[in-house]
């Protein structure tokens, strides 16, 4: 019998991060830090999306700061360059391109529906702009291009996804398979973390400092917000997310830095208080964000070895993205060039 000799292409990963201000300790314990052990077992492509961000007015000298702070931030986490490609959606036109021809395959009415369009349409009621209304079909675009297979996504994206694989199956109908149909990729570590001022809310960035860790808040910061982190009046340390939610949330924190088990942290904080156990998880923030922070400031410091990041990055998306633009033009019927 005749060897197999097809190599299977490893599944390709595609996921998108916005350059709008520094990621929090809920972006790194839910997402980030699992991007950097799924390269081994996949083709993974993490995009700064800072064609998203501008759905939101931006203030340029930031923009570009916290577009350059967020490729640092991705090399801090331990994401290897050659392994991964790293790169700017505004460095790979492609992106604007697609999402313009995908626009004319999306309905209004889908569009209305989206919660986040909703949402931010309440947030920014001076500013109800038209890419805020086709964000999601600029996201289908980024996943589009590439191919992906599964795409790394919150809760708060599965919508959007929903849309891209939407919009991917009505393409193909209209004109053979072009795309390919991607997945949800949901990590099985993926702890969910808690605002630390209403710890029934899931940590944010765009919620009042105090309420989130930033990847780059130094110590004293660290300590400060832990130590006014919402607890409740009780003084029993245990992990009960329902009717104590700011003590859960803490242990939750507690375990996913660590590894170690709910019961043996519950039981090791057994004849302890809140105030032991905010330090306790201070301690691990810290030693979890320390050697990140190092590794940034590191990174911040060589801007032309960052440079050469992002030009290799998109010059490799840029090979894939256009070869799936160029697909798409010939079936809709576009001369070719
Ligand atoms: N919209 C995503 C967010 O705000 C970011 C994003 C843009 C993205 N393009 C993507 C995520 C493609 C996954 C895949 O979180």
């Amino acid at each position: 019998m005749e060897p197999t000799a097809t190599v299977q292409r490893k599944k390709r990963i595609l996921s998108g991060i916005q350059p709008s201000g520094t990621p929090t300790l809920g972006n790194y314990i839910g997402a980030m830090r699992n991007w950097k052990m799924l390269a081994d077992e996949y083709d993974c492509f993490y995009m700064i999306a800072d064609l998203h961000t501008i759905t939101v007015r931006q203030e340029p000298a930031k923009l570009r700061a916290q577009s350059t702070q967020m490729l640092a931030l991705l090399l801090a986490i331990g994401l290897d360059p050659e392994q991964n490609v790293l790169f700017f959606q505004s460095h790979v036109h492609q992106h604007a391109e697609m999402a313009w021809l995908l626009n004319c395959f999306t309905y209004m009415g889908e569009m209305s529906r989206m919660t986040q369009f909703k949402d931010k349409s309440a947030k920014h009621a001076d500013n109800i702009n038209c890419g805020l209304f086709t964000y999601p079909v600029l996201m289908a675009g980024d996943i589009l291009l590439y191919q992906a297979d599964l795409v790394p996504v919150g809760a708060d994206q599965t919508q959007h996804l929903e849309i891209c694989r939407d919009i991917a199956n009505r393409f193909n109908g209209l004109y053979s398979n072009v795309f390919t149909i991607p997945e949800g990729y949901y990590p099985k570590l993926g702890a969910r973390v808690m605002s630390l001022q209403e710890p029934t809310r899931k940590m944010s960035k765009s919620d009042p400092d105090d309420s989130f860790i930033g990847l780059l808040d130094t110590p004293d910061v660290v300590r400060r917000k832990m130590r006014r982190a919402v607890t409740d009046s009780e003084t029993e340390i245990r992990y009960d997310p329902e009717n104590k939610p700011g003590v859960s949330n803490l242990l939750s924190i507690y375990c996913a830095l660590t590894g170690e088990s709910m019961d043996n942290v519950v039981a090791s904080f057994s004849s302890k208080g809140y105030g032991d156990l905010k330090n306790a998880v201070a301690d691990v923030i810290i030693d979890t964000l320390s050697p990140i922070q190092t590794e940034f400031h590191r990174y911040m410091a060589d801007k032309s070895y960052l440079e050469s990041v992002w030009r290799t990055g998109a010059e490799r998306a840029s090979r894939i993205a256009e070869r799936t633009l160029s697909k798409a033009m010939k079936k809709i019927g576009f001369v070719a060039k």
